[in-house]
């Protein structure tokens, strides 16, 4: 078994703005673990910090320890080949528009030069059906992914981070624009993966992380301040207080998510 994510003292600086404030979690291998906690806690830096992806953005200053599965992120030169297999999905479906469904989904193998032809071919099917998607797109691969709808756009999202084979799926408030059905469908999605995947799903609802994972940790103002199984979190009165601050910030609009470039 062992680790999948351990993430030791880890703070993240916008400018002179502290985001996460000494963070350190552990993420067990081939389960999914939760990120709780309100608006602006600092759930999306922890996961772009995971996978580097914070430090696209000019004036960001990262301190601590990221290791994935093993590897030290920020220092080990065997980082980017280390988060080659991370795949990540954010809130808002952030398909390739004027990409086909197809092309969307093969876009990182034919980045990375990993295969083509009828090898890419079974590769793009597998993502798709992996992702739930295959029947109702395969007799239109090649249409533009913007056809499709929300909830199948955020399915072709999935499908697209699954064609890079990763150990590791970060996964941002994936159902938090669609409708309840599509969300279901995004959660039995969650599960089935989870059997082959680790999955860090942040998530803004402390019932779905409950439905989905066993172990977590909640975050405030930058800070971890429970971690371990969710069961436990969740029964101590501040953090149900610390939920009910997260209801009443979904009333009022929920979280921001900038859109940013998301294949390597
Ligand atoms: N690109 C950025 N530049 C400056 N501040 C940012 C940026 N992204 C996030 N922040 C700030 O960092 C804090 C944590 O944000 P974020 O990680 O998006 O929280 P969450 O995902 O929990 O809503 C917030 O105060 C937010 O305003
Ligand atoms: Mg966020």
């Amino acid at each position: 078994m062992g680790e999948a994510v351990r993430v030791k003292d880890l703070s993240v600086w916008y400018g002179s703005q502290k985001a996460l404030d000494n963070v350190s979690i552990t993420v067990p291998r081939g389960s999914v673990y939760a990120i709780l906690g309100p608006s602006g806690c600092g759930k999306s830096t922890l996961l772009r910090a995971i996978n580097k992806l914070v430090l696209l953005r000019d004036g960001v200053r990262v301190e601590g320890e990221v290791r994935v599965f093993g590897v030290d992120v920020y220092r080990d030169p065997r980082g980017e080949e280390v988060l080659a297999r991370v795949g990540m999905v954010f809130q808002t479906p952030n398909p390739f528009p004027h990409l086909s469904i197809y092309d969307n989904v093969a876009i990182g193998p034919r980045l990375r030069g990993q295969s083509k032809g009828r090898e890419l071919d079974e590769l793009v099917r597998w993502a798709l059906e992996k992702a739930g998607l295959w029947e109702e797109v395969r007799d239109r691969l090649r249409k533009p992914a913007s056809e499709l709808s929300g909830g199948q756009q955020q399915r072709l999202c999935i499908a697209r981070a699954l064609a890079l084979r990763p150990g590791l799926l970060l996964m941002d408030e994936p159902t938090a624009n669609l409708d309840p059905l599509n969300a279901a469908r995004i959660e039995e999605l969650v599960k089935e993966l989870s059997r082959e995947i680790t999955i860090i799903l942040v998530t803004h609802d402390a019932e779905q992380a409950q439905r989905l994972a066993r172990r977590g940790a909640l975050l405030f103002m930058g800070r971890v301040v429970e971690e371990g199984l969710l069961s436990g979190i969740l029964s101590r009165p501040y953090s149900k207080v610390l939920q009910a601050l997260v209801a009443k910030c979904r009333v009022a609009g929920g979280d921001g998510e900038a859109t940013e470039p998301l294949l390597p």
